[in-house]
């Protein structure tokens, strides 16, 4: 665990000095929860949010996109439930002044628990080594059997209180468990009270003019309000989905782990609009395909995993998360939510119109379900310097290299175009190859330092391939080509290049292996 929290502190170092991600107003010593996205950041964001939204609308005839504004009118969230219920349980510690989410305090309080479980499964399984029966010891060994009774007791009160919801029950679950403040280490709580996570803001220029609107939590809304708008002028036939990528922003309690959590970020959400009755197998086709989206990725298939909600939206009646392994667990990435007719039914009640899709097959109106896939982008920027970042001892070049393995497609800088001298015409020869593949892909041209120190700031970006220019290349037009996973090496003639690296840098090659 403390090795994979080094990994985290090194990763965020990581992304601030190779121009990944740099934390907001930082001359100003910056704003809690809030990031920019540097120079190759932004790249290998544009890169996720292309792969996502071509996933979406080049390999399903039936998804069409839109891009609806920020600000709604402001009963749109009164409809859809974000004003009476888009809540989190809070609770202060008098001592330190430190604000906490309650259910967080308590997730936390069953992840050590957890953890105490799996170190003694670890302990017992090099002790009796090959002999050793995992499921006999869970169920025999009694201090396992002890902390699972706990976790089971706490769990299902948590489950419970959450669903009610229950503030006073939340708040007797932390006195119970004993949980303390990590700042001030008291116990001394305030009761829970519900917080709204929503921003608000002034829209007009009077006070009595002005109207009280929000910035969106989630974009899922301007697709339901837009329902009728496509379907409509895009003579659209269920089932059918809208994509739509853009910014959200919540006024989250606890924003730690960097990108992980942020009060501002990007979601990537897609409603497929389906009949009554068959949501549930949509339902799970999105689920599938969900799944390979991020699997095609290849950064390791064990890296997923589903996670079925414990407790339902009160419009949802299924859930599912995909959760990826981050260096602080297994965390959600996108969620999967079979909506039912919910946020179309408010919306035809608040706005006094109708709703509804005329069936030509079934020959009535009804109101469609919903399956929604909403991803943040900013997690899965997150998962993919995850899962990419490696360290590797570098024998023959000596020391160690840091690389990000990232899948070629995404990768901020597709290729390097390095001069192995910058005399004798090899600069200038090294920028005609810049030039040749200036509208392919994203070419970065680097003189500086020996060549070994050049590929490694290319490792540390990702960059998959690395060109490098000496003097057989003036002799027969060949160069080098280097990999960046395993680095070796090949000669080829310069024109044969682009058909030697389009197939493995395009995003048709990772969209084929969806
Ligand atoms: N429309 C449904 C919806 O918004 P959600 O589970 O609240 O569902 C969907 O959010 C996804 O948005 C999450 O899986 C996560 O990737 C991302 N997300 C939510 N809150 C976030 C936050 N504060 N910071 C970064 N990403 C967030």
């Amino acid at each position: 665990m403390a090795q994979q929290e080094d990994i985290f502190k090194k990763l965020i170092a990581h992304c601030k000095e190779y121009g990944f991600v740099f934390p907001s107003s930082e001359l100003y010593d910056g704003l809690g929860a809030v990031y920019d996205y540097g120079q190759q950041g932004v790249e290998l964001k544009n890169n996720i949010k292309r792969y996502w939204w071509e996933s979406m609308t080049l390999l399903h005839k039936n998804v069409v996109g839109i891009d609806s504004a920020i600000f709604m009118h402001p009963t749109i969230w009164k409809a859809s439930g974000h004003v009476d219920a888009f809540n989190d349980p809070l609770i202060d510690n008098k001592d330190s002044k430190k604000r906490y989410r309650a259910d967080v305090l308590i997730e936390e309080y069953l992840a050590k628990i957890e953890e105490k479980i799996a170190k003694e499964t670890e302990k017992a399984a090099q002790r009796f080594g090959d002999t050793f029966d995992k499921v006999q010891f869970l169920t025999t060994n009694s201090r396992v059997k002890e902390h699972q009774a706990k976790w089971n007791t706490v769990h299902e009160h948590f489950v419970q209180a959450m669903k009610d919801p229950n503030l006073e029950e939340l708040r007797q679950i932390i006195l119970d468990c004993e949980i303390a403040c990590p700042i001030s280490g008291s116990r001394n709580w305030t009761d829970v009270r519900q917080f709204n996570l929503m921003f608000s803001t002034e829209m007009g220029s009077t006070v009595d003019g002005s109207l009280k609107v929000y910035l969106r939590p989630e974009t899922a809304q301007g697709i339901f309000v837009n329902f009728l708008n496509v379907q409509k002028t895009g003579r659209m036939k269920i089932p059918f989905g809208i994509a739509q990528i853009g910014k959200a922003f919540r006024n989250e309690i606890v924003a730690r782990q960097f990108i992980f959590r942020m009060r501002e970020f990007e979601q990537m959400e897609m409603q497929f609009f389906v009949r009554p009755g068959e949501e549930m197998s949509w339902f799970n086709y999105w689920k599938e395909v969900r799944l390979r989206w991020h699997k095609a990725m290849g950064l390791g298939d064990a890296k997923y995993r589903f996670h079925d909600h414990d407790k339902l939206a009160h419009y949802a009646n299924a859930a599912t998360d995909i959760e990826f392994a981050m260096p602080f667990g297994f965390k959600e990435v996108e969620g999967i939510h079979s909506r039912t007719d919910f946020d179309l039914s408010q919306h035809e009640k608040f706005s006094g119109k109708k709703v509804q899709y005329f069936d030509p097959e079934w020959n009535k109106n009804y109101t469609p379900y919903v399956i929604e896939t909403s991803i943040g982008v900013d997690r899965c920027f997150l998962s993919l310097l995850a899962g990419s970042y490696h360290e590797e001892a570098v024998s023959e070049e000596g020391g160690t290299r840091v690389i990000l393995k990232l899948p070629p497609a995404l990768a901020p800088v597709k290729l390097a175009v390095l001069p192995l001298v910058k005399k004798d015409g090899l600069a200038e020869k090294a920028q005609e190859v810049v030039e040749l593949f200036q509208f392919d892909f994203r070419c970065q041209y680097d003189e500086k330092d020996t060549i070994g120190k050049r590929y490694r700031r290319q490792d540390a970006i990702g960059t998959p391939f690395c060109i490098t220019i000496d003097h057989e290349t003036l002799l027969n037009n060949s160069v080098t080509v280097r990999s960046r996973d395993d680095m070796s090496q090949e000669r080829i003639s310069i024109p044969a290049l682009y058909d030697y690296l389009s197939p493995k840098l395009s995003m048709k090659s990772l969209l084929t292996r969806i």
